[in-house]
């Protein structure tokens, strides 16, 4: 009886609150407590070996057990643990990875701000991006435009910045000033005969409206994530990025791409910005950025921004923002070794290559008689399910059909993420071909597993 009181389970239920999680039914049903990993793999606490196809939370690029990522974080924390870069303090690591990823960004991107994660580099955005107009001259420029479904963390402000529901009402959010634009999933929102590029303008054309509505001279800038990721893994519709550019260039407003799950290679290019032509006034990088060994995050931005702000600081006498851990010395040389390990092995040639494997498996289940949509880019896609193909009616995502299927897919040896009526895979950029065959083919498993029962036990009714 002790024994099982004091299970690392019944400890977890006892003390642990965990983040994004029906905290109700934790209790029924408590934690899965991972162990160990190597490579693409993890292994739980009874020893069961599952493949990380969603790389943690979109994260562990480089797979698990990376003994150089170890010793680098070693080396660092024995050199010098910490050193702040508050008020002119510096340090190696963190003077080299600025360099390093300037380096790597989209040309006119300049300079590097550090923090601790995405969260807080888009709440740090929010407030430059008020900073740099405060600079201007242009005070009454503030309002920011975000997406619905879109998702940027959840601070206050990340979390306004969502375009996720559940996020939002019992959180008295989002805050005053930020608002959201339509959410350019095709297969969803398009109309009936109309085509991708017209669903594309139909999008812009929506941006346009709202700033318009809003006042072109009060909307400071656009948040957008190149593909979107925690929304339901969602592939920008032909010709999108384009048109919305073009709108946000009449009138004057900031583009933020929120490179948080695309950055680093993950879109089959450096950064999803490359992918999607995209030319960012502020870029937001986090996850890959240190395959998630340790916590660390930035903000990209562009020199002119940078300029108005070092003014407006020299005015001021000082720039009051910034963290104890920006820039942790220790964080910040993790993430140099992973920038290093990314150049040589050719990251975004190996994930091109990887991914014709993994655009292939996900596509084979277009037949499916539970999948609606197939999509993707790089190595992050999604399936989305539906009781109907001809209607596309989705499976209800509050039913217990997704939570039979997350069970089979566990079973199966397999991690992914279900979002609503879509299941996410986006496993390390180190995986092999043959694995990500394994991993695609113990999720049909369990999608034949749960077609079967669920005909059996009437599950697939319409949202
Ligand atoms: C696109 C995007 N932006 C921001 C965030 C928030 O990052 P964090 O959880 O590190 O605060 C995430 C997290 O998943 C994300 O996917």
């Amino acid at each position: 009886m002790d024994g099982i009181a004091n299970s690392p389970s019944a400890r977890d239920k006892a003390f642990l609150v965990h983040p994004m999680t029906n905290l109700k039914t934790h209790q029924d049903i408590g934690p899965t407590i991972i162990e160990s990993g190597s490579g693409v793999r993890v292994k739980d606490d009874a020893g069961k070996e599952y493949i990380e196809g969603m790389a943690g939370l979109w994260c562990t690029s480089l797979g698990y057990g990376n003994e150089r990522l170890i010793a680098a974080a070693t080396k660092q924390m024995r050199a010098l643990p910490y050193v702040q870069q508050f008020r002119h303090m510096s340090h190696d690591p963190g003077i080299d990875l600025a360099e390093k990823l300037v380096g790597m960004a989209p040309e006119g991107i300049t300079k590097a701000f550090f923090v601790n994660s995405g969260s807080e580099a888009n709440d740090t955005i929010v407030k430059f991006i008020r900073f740099y107009h405060n600079s201007i001259g242009q005070p009454q420029k503030k309002k920011i435009i975000a997406r619905d479904k879109g998702y940027h963390g959840t601070t206050l402000v990340a979390a306004s910045l969502c375009g996720l529901p559940h996020m939002h009402a019992a959180f008295d959010l989002p805050m005053a000033g930020i608002s959201h634009t339509m959410c350019p999933h095709y297969y969803r929102y398009g109309l009936e005969g109309e085509s991708e590029e017209e669903f594309a303008t139909r999008c812009a054309e929506d941006l346009e409206k709202m700033i318009l509505a809003e006042g072109p001279e009060t909307v400071a800038a656009f948040f957008a994530e190149p593909v979107m990721g925690a929304g339901g893994v969602i592939t920008p519709p032909k010709t999108y990025f384009a048109k919305i550019q073009a709108v946000l260039k009449k009138y004057d407003v900031l583009f933020v791409a929120d490179e948080v799950i695309c950055g680093f290679g993950r879109t089959g290019n450096m950064f999803g910005s490359d992918t999607y032509d995209l030319k960012p006034d502020f870029m937001t990088v986090a996850k890959a950025l240190s395959s998630a060994y340790l916590p660390i995050a930035g903000v990209l931005m562009r020199e002119e921004i940078f300029n108005a702000m070092a003014d407006h600081a020299g005015e001021l006498g000082i720039l009051g923002h910034g963290y104890t851990y920006s820039g942790h010395p220790v964080a910040s040389a993790v993430a140099l070794e992973t920038l290093t390990i990314y150049e040589e092995l050719d990251i975004v040639a190996r994930v091109q290559e990887t991914s014709k494997t993994f655009m292939r498996e996900l596509q084979a289940f277009d037949d499916h008689p539970l999948v609606g949509e197939t999509r993707g880019v790089g190595l992050v896609g999604a399936i989305e399910l539906v009781v109907d193909k001809k209607t596309r009616a989705p499976v209800d995502a509050k039913g217990p059909a997704p939570d039979y299927l997350y069970g089979r897919i566990m079973q199966s040896g397999l991690i992914t993420r279900p979002i609503g009526n879509s299941i996410a895979f986006c496993p390390p950029l180190i995986i092999s071909p043959a694995d990500v065959e394994e991993m695609f083919s113990r999720f049909r498993t369990a999608l034949d597993e749960t077609l079967d029962h669920g005909t059996r036990e009437g599950m697939f009714k319409a949202a």
